[in-house]
């Protein structure tokens, strides 16, 4: 069976690795970069450079976009929307949800809105994810090609839908990334190598965290807790490191101990 033919617009780090893929599974594949020297490696491999967006879009009946942003893409697609019609767009470029909708509405077509959760050494392999949200028909026709770059999640035809619960993965990974930055610094103010202390402490105990994400109160009351969280503030503070990132979360903290405690500061929640 002859595979679908596909155009990728944006050859930046992840745009690359997505026509990477592509092309590494037999189709034909259309590419247009801003700046064209960054599709030489892909061009020696088979694929075809595009002068410009118009005729990269006119090549294939599926387009995918991913670049930096979307005043970006709206700025690529000016010019171009009338070639797009009728054809695919999925675009895989990070934004909100509003700007999903958005940009559903300016596509005369089928707009499928996509997520991708992993970086581009990722793509093709095991570990990466990407959802997506927009029309169904469109998603089920291409699942194939999709699953060539990552498991798919069908999010439903709200095309924001997958923005969304991109950003919401997002928000759990730099919360995670926040607070590693703070143990680190708090650790490292106590004397130890942050490289040793990440490597044999901090990942593994953020690893097995992991474990516990569904029932983070069932065996660790959130007032223990809050307690423990009183305490890393405190204790940054005596070691000269800034608590205003875990100060933060204050609130988060208050909606998991309920609503009796909505409004209370830290310090009055501490003691009740
Ligand atoms: N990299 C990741 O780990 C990762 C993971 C998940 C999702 N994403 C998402 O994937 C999208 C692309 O990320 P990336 O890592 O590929 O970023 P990148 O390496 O910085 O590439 C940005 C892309 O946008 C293009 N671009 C920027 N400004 C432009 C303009 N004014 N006109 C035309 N093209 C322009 C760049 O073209 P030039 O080459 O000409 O500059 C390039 O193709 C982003 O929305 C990002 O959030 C990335």
């Amino acid at each position: 069976m002859s595979k679908t033919d596909v155009t990728v617009l944006g050859l930046g780090s992840m745009g690359h690795a997505l026509a990477a893929a592509f092309l590494a599974n037999g189709h034909r594949v259309t590419v247009w970069n801003r700046t064209p020297g960054k599709g030489d490696d892909l061009v020696a491999q088979g694929a075809i450079r595009a002068q410009g967006p118009k005729e990269a879009v006119q090549a294939s009946p599926v387009v995918v976009a991913c670049v930096l942003d979307y005043p970006t893409l709206h700025g690529v697609l000016d010019g171009s929307w009338d070639a797009l019609a009728g054809r695919t767009l999925i675009n895989l470029t990070n934004g909100t949800p509003a700007q999903a909708r958005e940009t559903a509405k300016l596509h005369d077509g089928e707009y499928v809105d996509g997520g991708i959760m992993a970086v581009p050494p990722m793509i093709g392999g095991p570990s990466a994810f990407v959802l997506y949200s927009g029309s169904r028909a469109a998603f089920e026709r291409y699942e194939d090609i999709l699953g060539e770059l990552g498991a798919t999640h069908f999010l439903g035809e709200d095309a924001g839908m997958a923005a969304l619960i991109d950003l919401a993965l997002l928000s759990g990974m730099y919360g995670m990334f926040g607070g590693v930055a703070h143990s680190v610094a708090l650790a490292a103010s106590g004397g130890l190598d942050p490289a040793e202390f990440t490597t044999s402490l901090l990942a593994p105990w953020l690893v097995a965290m992991t474990g516990v994400l569904n029932s983070i109160t069932d065996d660790s009351p959130a007032d223990m807790q809050v307690i423990a969280f009183g305490n890393i503030v405190a204790a940054s503070n005596d070691q000269g490191v800034d608590p205003e990132l875990l100060s933060h979360l204050t609130t988060p903290f208050r909606q998991m101990i309920g609503p009796d405690a909505a409004g209370l500061t830290l310090e009055e929640m501490l003691n009740r």
